[in-house]
């Protein structure tokens, strides 16, 4: 049996030449050839060997004609998030969307009007923003309040943004990207009871799921709700498995009334979907790969220690806790550069992190590091950030 251990993931697998973002767009922006990637969130590791022979088994087709999304599919993802999280979901609550993002607005769309406000909590990965502007919507921040470099909901804040803004519904991020947390049930409980209780619809971006180290744990929303709230969760196997570049992904709910609203406005755009390599790809991942990921989990806990531990030399940069995903969120704003400043430094360092402020303007300041790679090039990273970061 293969050994998903420190030696296969410091391997890591060659991306360039193969049109990826992270390297390939990077490098062709940046011109620098030494460039080290550490932005975009998707990972250098290869996937999972039963992803590789599904899809192998795919190309081997030598056709490749409408495909249908059938039982086997939700099948499987009920069975994973059973395994893994512990929540019972049935196929019939399960719809397939392209990518989360795409899900994401199709759910703004379907549960809420235009002109409608819809909340998020800020710092957040930056699509949160524009899908609620670009679907026409008027978008509501509840700054995440930060203590010693954890951060938390506001939930005296969050209330009063809604009641004064009326708020129609609530994009959460759980786990959270850019500050690493995983909330927990009593968090999750209180945003699920502020939603019934202003009657405003909640959307849970759950893409991280499967990234959260012990002892946190991942717990879904689907795990709090019933079938008359109008809740819903959005999931992948896209980011666990790195196959975003097959773009599938799910809408969730329990709710009946919900999954047909998100059905007719999913059908209304006339978005289609039955790619077999997406199919094929996604079967595999949540049914034959758990040994590769509980082993990708240990060895991205190592490359997270390994941050914590290299950080020490930088007096002035507080490294938030990362209970959840693999991009780590930095706090620079104690080196007292502008950002642009701080961003131009590291990039001559020829390191590519992601600007805070791509998770609006309560990321000035920050930086996000994703830690998804070999351990050599994390160290690589952290020995070339030093000479922007560990400034006394
Ligand atoms: C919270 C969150 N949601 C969604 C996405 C993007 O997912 P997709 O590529 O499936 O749209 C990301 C990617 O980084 C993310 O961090």
């Amino acid at each position: 049996m293969q050994k998903f251990d420190q030696a296969y993931f410091d391997a890591g697998i060659e991306r360039r030449g193969t049109e990826c973002v992270k390297w390939d767009v990077m490098a062709e922006e940046t011109g620098d050839p030494e460039m080290i990637p550490m932005w975009v969130a998707d990972m250098d590791f290869p996937s999972a060997p039963a992803i590789q022979a599904a899809i192998g088994r795919v190309a081997a087709q030598g056709t490749w004609g409408y495909t249908r999304n059938g039982q086997a599919d939700a099948q499987a993802l009920c069975s994973f998030w059973e395994r893994r999280h512990g929540v019972h979901l049935n196929p019939g609550e399960v719809l397939l969307s392209p990518c989360v993002v795409s899900g994401m607005r199709i759910a703004i769309q379907a549960l809420t009007k235009p002109g409608d406000a819809v909340l998020i909590h800020t710092p957040v990965y930056g699509p949160f923003h524009d899908s609620v502007k670009r679907s026409g919507r008027r978008l509501v921040e509840s700054p995440l309040a930060e203590e010693n470099g954890k951060w938390q909901i506001d939930f005296a804040g969050m209330e009063a943004a809604m009641d004064r803004e009326k708020v129609k519904a609530v994009l959460l991020c759980s786990p959270h990207n850019p500050c690493g947390r995983a909330w927990t049930r009593e968090e999750l409980e209180r945003v699920l009871e502020l939603c019934r209780k202003k009657n405003a619809a909640l959307i849970s971006d759950e893409i991280h799921a499967d990234f959260v180290y012990p002892p946190a744990v991942h717990t879904s929303i689907l795990s709090l709700a019933g079938e008359k709230d109008a809740v819903v969760m959005l999931c992948a196997a896209s980011k666990t498995f790195n196959i975003a570049g097959l773009q599938q992904s799910s809408m969730v709910s329990r709710s009946p009334e919900m999954v047909e609203r998100l059905t007719r406005q999913r059908d209304d755009a006339g978005i289609t979907f039955g790619n077999p390599f997406a199919l094929a790809a996604t079967r595999a991942a949540y049914t034959d790969c758990d040994a590769w990921l509980d082993g990708l989990i240990a060895y991205l806990a190592g490359n997270r220690d390994l941050v914590i531990t290299h950080a020490k030399n930088w007096p002035r940069v507080r490294v938030t806790e990362m209970e959840a995903t693999y991009l780590m969120w930095l706090d620079c704003r104690a080196l007292g550069l502008a950002q642009d400043q701080l961003l131009e430094a590291i990039r001559a360092a020829h390191v590519y992190v992601t600007d805070g402020r791509f998770f609006g303007s309560a990321g000035d300041g920050f930086i996000r590091l994703n830690i998804g790679c070999p351990r050599p090039q994390v160290e690589a990273a952290l020995r070339q950030l030093d000479r922007v970061l560990a400034k006394g």
